[in-house]
């Protein structure tokens, strides 16, 4: 019935978190979308950016996805029913009220190929042991990523988990005064020898930064 309405007009629930603010889980046109309160976080246009950057990533050669911003999981949905991804995922969020959303709301669950680990990135890519053949940095409080997030040290740790056949998906989203930051990450990852490739303004908007492992 909710799905039939929202062709009329969009029906929004809100829930308050600590972390992200007011969330709103909005029906529109018979979708389900998560947003915040300037930016769409699952669902809707980020699922179809981040469809855009895997569709550049071989995925045959993956056996264990790291995904380092859950949100309401919209690009395991992808992953799994329109790329057919088969095998493990990790899929980290510092947020306990997403987690639940994405639980209650958008039928995520825990399965023996799907852990979902309620931490903030930093904490967790410092204590981690596992390899990933593909991280996904995807970490956002509303439309900006956190600055640690831009830190060498984080890269580094990011670098330190993935495969010798790794890749490595960052949703960026800068603005282009900060093109010197995400410079500086590109020249990090090519010294550690990968090859980078930037898309700017993938779907009108975000800039994505795709890093492949070469040997
Ligand atoms: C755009 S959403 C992720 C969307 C998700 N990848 C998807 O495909 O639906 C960004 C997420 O980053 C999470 N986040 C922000 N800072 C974080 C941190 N320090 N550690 C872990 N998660 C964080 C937010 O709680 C939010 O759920």
């Amino acid at each position: 019935m909710i799905r039939l309405l929202s062709y009329i007009y969009p029906i929004t629930k809100k829930v308050e978190s600590k972390y992200n603010g007011t969330l709103e889980i909005t029906w529109h046109n018979g979708k389900k979308h998560l947003n915040t309160k300037n930016a769409n976080y699952s669902y809707g246009s980020l699922q179809k950016i981040l469809k855009i950057g895997l569709q550049k990533i071989d995925l045959k050669n993956c056996d264990n996805i790291l995904v380092l911003g859950l949100g309401a999981g919209s690009v395991i949905d992808t992953l799994i029913n329109d790329l057919n991804y088969k095998n493990h995922i990790t899929a980290l969020d510092i947020d306990p009220v997403i987690i639940e959303i994405a639980e209650a709301e958008f039928n995520l669950c825990e399965n023996k190929n799907l852990k979902i680990i309620c931490d903030d990135a930093i904490h967790f890519m410092d204590n981690n042991k596992d390899m990933f053949d593909l991280t996904i940095v995807d970490l956002f409080i509303d439309t900006e990523v956190p600055s640690p997030f831009y830190n060498a040290t984080f890269w580094e740790q990011i670098v330190k988990a993935n495969s010798s056949k790794g890749s490595i998906l960052f949703n960026a989203s800068l603005q282009s005064s900060n093109d010197k930051t995400l410079s500086e990450i590109t020249s990090f990852l090519s010294n550690k020898k990968y090859n980078t490739e930037q898309f700017n303004k993938v779907n009108g908007t975000n800039t994505l930064l795709i890093a492949k492992a070469h040997n």
